[in-house]
């Protein structure tokens, strides 16, 4: 839906940038009667700044700096050592595991908060594989986030796999019963076009092949139904909308029906059934507590937990309603003022082929989102030429989306992306 059949009229001549007061009074519009308008302020953002990268690293939830200094000087000055028992560390991981699990619809006892998502993914893979014997293969998306497949690749080396790089939109076609797991992302990081999660899953199934969701892109802003689609495994990021914080513990999910005799290709003395008997002898302990591994990062596992406070009593379903309104509006304003000038659109228009984030191509993409920083709206640059810009909706505003739009535009017009300044850095290769 356009602007202009939104509101039922064009913006009048003498109203400036013709489009702009129209598009604010729609976003003013939107703002006032959004239900989750309120959480914002549970958020520290810099005056004026529009952060639209919360899917790289979620802001500080305004409650945690107080959180974290009573861990620091009351947790560890104070309680030392005893805080392993009394301030509840040795069971962090299954207790903030539970709480991610009411984001993705699984059982508080089929998640795990713990390490990276590519050190889950470690675990999960070889662990599937080992649970289809006889099975030789294991799908991945050839668009998946890299870390994916580098897992892939190292796990099927190990251990004498073939890694097949199909797209979703071909799994149908081309699974046989050789496929032991397919690992896919539910939103790609890249464009920004979520999968369909039920239909896929059954796909593997029908073939006898366990799948594996990535919702680093999609836990805390898409449904995922993890039991109602009876999903096997899946990982996810905890520094990206839920917000934990820089380098904050992942998490891993199994369905209770493969935990009992769930392998354990990495284990550690946390994993133990019995973790202080100190023997010899691995012993898985029971439950999704056998992926736990080695001693986890306290600080950020509770700041993690702290900062998922900001979820408390929220529903998924209302999450994804505000989400969608951000990325349509942002849609609509793009196809109108942002196509015309050269920038293309990569997320799918369909609100239930898009996430959360909204992708636009551009030639000189790096530079871009550089100069759009400098105008005080903070997105991302991937590879090869997209402009990558999240839609959190805990703390993204409609106006927010205004003056995204208002910013490119004003970069595109006025060649700000060819300033020297915003020239590629080495570190982006
Ligand atoms: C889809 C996806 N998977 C995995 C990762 C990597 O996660 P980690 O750094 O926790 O290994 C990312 C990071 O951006 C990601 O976007």
């Amino acid at each position: 839906m356009s602007l202009r059949t939104r509101q039922g009229q064009a913006p009048g001549p003498d109203e400036g940038p013709g489009w702009l007061p129209a598009a604010l009074a729609l976003a003013d519009q939107l703002d006032a009667t959004n239900p989750l308008a309120h959480l914002r302020e549970r958020f520290v953002l810099p005056e004026g700044l529009v952060y639209l990268d919360g899917n790289s690293l979620g802001p500080l939830p305004a409650h945690v700096p107080a959180v974290v200094a009573d861990l620091l000087t009351r947790q560890w000055g104070h309680d030392l050592i005893a805080s392993w028992d009394s301030n509840d560390w040795w069971t962090a991981p299954l207790r903030v595991g539970a709480r991610v699990s009411a984001l993705i619809g699984a059982q508080p006892e089929e998640v795990l908060a713990t390490d990276s998502v590519s050190v889950n993914l470690h675990k999960l893979i070889p662990a599937a594989v080992a649970l289809r014997p006889g099975r030789g293969s294991i799908v991945v998306e050839p668009g998946s986030f890299p870390t994916d497949l580098y897992v892939a690749d190292a796990v099927a080396a190990a251990r004498g796999l073939r890694v097949l790089r199909v797209g979703p939109d071909r799994l149908a076609e081309q699974i046989d019963d050789d496929v032991a797991l397919v690992v896919y992302n539910q939103v790609d990081y890249r464009t920004g076009r979520a999968y369909d999660v039920a239909e896929l899953t059954r796909v593997a199934h029908r073939a006898g092949a366990l799948m594996l969701w990535d919702l680093s892109h999609s836990a805390g802003v898409l449904p995922v139904d993890f039991d109602t689609h009876e999903i096997d495994f899946a990982v996810g990021c905890g520094y990206k909308y839920l917000n934990g914080g820089p380098g904050a513990p992942g998490f891993v999910v199994a369905a209770e029906r493969h935990l009992e005799d769930l392998p354990v290709p990495l284990a550690g003395w946390h994993g133990h059934a019995r973790p202080f008997a100190m023997q010899d002898g691995f012993v898985p302990a029971p439950g999704i507590g056998r992926l736990r591994v080695g001693s986890p990062p306290i600080i950020s596992l509770l700041t993690l937990q702290a900062a998922l406070d900001v979820y408390d009593d929220l529903d998924v379903a209302e999450l994804r309603r505000a989400s969608l309104s951000l990325t349509g509006l942002f849609l609509d304003l793009a196809v109108e003022l942002l196509v015309p000038r050269g920038l293309q659109v990569l997320t799918p228009a369909e609100p239930q082929r898009r996430g959360s984030q909204v992708s636009l191509a551009h030639p000189q993409a790096s530079a871009v989102v550089r100069a759009l920083t400098a105008r005080s709206v903070v997105g991302d640059f991937r590879e090869p030429d997209i402009v990558r810009l999240g839609f959190a909706p805990l703390y993204v505003t409609h106006a927010d989306v205004v003056r995204a739009v208002q910013a490119l535009i004003a970069v595109v017009d006025g060649a700000e992306h060819e300033d020297p300044r915003f020239a590629r850095p080495r570190t982006e290769g």
